[in-house]
């Protein structure tokens, strides 16, 4: 129940928005029909929201930047989590001197782990360019040698994927040398165990991060695309046929407890400075997604209230979005019939 001086004023209880990107808002770069139209009836009745996606690949600034073109919208990059944007916390604990960055185009993800204030920061062409036998199918372009780096003489000493790899056997390849390392040293081979010569003590070098669990996505493609999920298979594959071992890595991204909690801080600072007067801990949060596993499953860990969209990688009925093991609160089809359903539950209209 909210405090009576909220009901004088005619004031609504506090809600906010949690969208998802691919499937929800945009297919690719084209927006998806109402999306457009959704997001201005917010701005006018100034509802607060925030953009939360598994996509990457870029800083926070490119990346609201084209947001906010396809939109024809203005999108902040303080109202916007990726799929990286949490590990900024990681870059703020110094633990790591020298990471290897996997995904993205060339070194934009390079660019990025900087931003965030990791020291130094390796990409898997970094370390083809010094070697190029060390995955001897992929010749490195003018341009992708161009934004190579010398190899630092610190050891790596954490992996992360921060977006799908363009060459998934040159990023595998890299990742896997460096879990077989002594203690991260490129070039290095631990004593490590194999499936004829197990060795329990053997523990892969360095820590790894994901930070997509996505094993599906939605793009202007009719099927479902394979996502960052997908190279997790890969790689913990390749671990196990490798060492006969389980790769352990921590995975980030929706729907993991980790992004949420960082999103939901991200929200409440949106809301403080959009609408200071308003207790933010009080608000209804609605989480517009197109995919159970990551939209729908983080928001109901969260208590937030999801609504599933048809227009993504989730094609099925409304009895089938709010049953089974992720049942959404709502199932609609699309975000503009997802904003409409809760600017009029909520009274605006
Ligand atoms: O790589 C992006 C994909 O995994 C899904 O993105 O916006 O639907 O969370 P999104
Ligand atoms: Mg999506």
């Amino acid at each position: 129940l909210l405090p009576s001086r909220y009901k004088s004023t005619s004031q609504h209880r506090p809600f906010a928005f949690a969208f998802d990107i691919d499937g929800v808002l945009l297919k690719s770069s084209q927006p998806i029909p109402g999306a457009i139209d959704a997001l201005t009836m917010l701005k006018k009745h100034d509802i607060p929201f925030i953009l939360l996606t598994n996509g990457g690949g870029i800083t926070e600034a490119e990346r609201v930047a084209r947001l906010s073109e396809y939109l024809k919208t203005d999108i902040h990059a303080s109202q916007f989590v990726q799929s990286h944007t949490p590990f900024k916390l990681h870059a703020a604990q110094q633990k790591f001197k020298n990471v290897l960055v996997c995904g993205g185009v060339n070194d934009a993800c390079r660019h990025v782990a900087l931003e965030y204030g990791f020291p130094h920061v390796t990409i898997p062409f970094d370390i083809l360019a010094q070697d190029e036998t060390v995955w001897p199918y992929h010749k490195l372009t003018r341009e992708e040698r161009a934004c190579t780096r010398p190899l630092s003489s610190d050891p790596i000493d954490a992996i992360y994927v921060y977006h799908d790899p363009r060459d998934w056997g040159l990023d595998s390849q890299i990742a896997l040398d460096i879990l077989l390392s002594e203690g991260g040293r490129i070039g290095s081979r631990a004593n490590h165990a194999s499936p004829e010569k197990p060795n329990p003590t053997f523990k892969q070098a360095v820590p790894l991060f994901f930070s997509n669990p996505d094993l599906l996505w939605s793009n202007l493609y009719p099927n479902p695309r394979l996502g960052q999920g997908a190279f997790q298979i890969l790689l913990q594959g390749l671990y196990k046929a490798v060492t006969g071992m389980t790769l352990h890595s921590t995975i980030i991204g929706k729907p993991s407890k980790f992004t949420y909690d960082y999103a939901t801080k991200v929200l409440k600072a949106h809301q403080e400075r959009l609408k200071p007067h308003l207790p933010a801990e009080q608000t209804t949060v609605y989480m517009v997604g197109d995919n159970k596993l990551s939209d729908i499953a983080g928001a109901n860990a969260h208590k937030w209230t999801s609504i599933l969209v048809q227009s993504g990688v989730f094609r099925g009925t409304v009895e089938e979005g709010k049953s089974g093991d992720i049942p959404a609160d709502y199932v609609v089809k699309d975000v503009n019939d997802a904003v409409k359903l809760v600017l009029s539950k909520e009274g605006i209209f």
